[in-house]
């Protein structure tokens, strides 16, 4: 198999986005704020010319956290292709370019099902986990990049 990560829009992300993490609701709730902002950074994972995978990072503080920040959103593999370690690919993919531009903190909000997932990629728990409406119980997770 050949796998390739590349930039996408927010609006290319919608076609994993929308099965993978809002099924059963309606496409435009895969919109999410900040998705069109110029510093948030789209990326798209594809098999050969397929898009199945998905990765969105922007540039969110928390007050949870100091230094320089991203949020990691909408991150999404096809059912088709999950479990071939092609998720962690995205994060090491995204990873590489917040360094680049000097991004000390990666932070994200993890749906309980994926929190196995991110400990393997080297994200941390703060704090308690918390409900967000209509998607569930969430962690809270970082991690240093610099
Ligand atoms: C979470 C997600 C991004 C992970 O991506 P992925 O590429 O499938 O990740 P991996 O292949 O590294 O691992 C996924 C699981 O498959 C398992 N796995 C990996 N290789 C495997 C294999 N050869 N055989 C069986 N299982 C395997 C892993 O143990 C892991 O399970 P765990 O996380 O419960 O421990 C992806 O599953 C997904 O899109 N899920 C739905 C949307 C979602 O929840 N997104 C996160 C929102 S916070």
């Amino acid at each position: 198999m050949s796998y390739t990560i590349k930039e996408i829009t927010a609006q290319e992300t919608w076609a994993v986005r929308h099965p993978v993490l809002r099924a059963d609701r309606p496409l435009a709730t895969c919109s999410m704020d900040g998705d069109l902002n110029a510093d948030t950074l789209h990326l798209g994972l594809f098999d050969s010319n397929n898009l199945v995978g998905v990765a969105s990072f922007m540039n969110n503080q928390n007050s949870q956290f100091t230094g320089r920040q991203y949020q990691l959103r909408g991150m999404g593999i096809l059912e088709s292709h999950q479990k071939k370690k092609l998720g962690g690919l995205l994060i090491d993919a995204g990873e590489e370019k917040l360094k680049q531009l000097k991004v000390e903190v990666l932070w994200c909000n993890a749906r309980i099902k994926a929190l196995n997932f991110y400990l393997r990629k080297g994200f941390t728990i703060s704090g308690l986990p918390f409900d967000i409406e209509n998607v569930g119980v969430h962690y809270l997770l970082s991690k240093k990049l610099q």
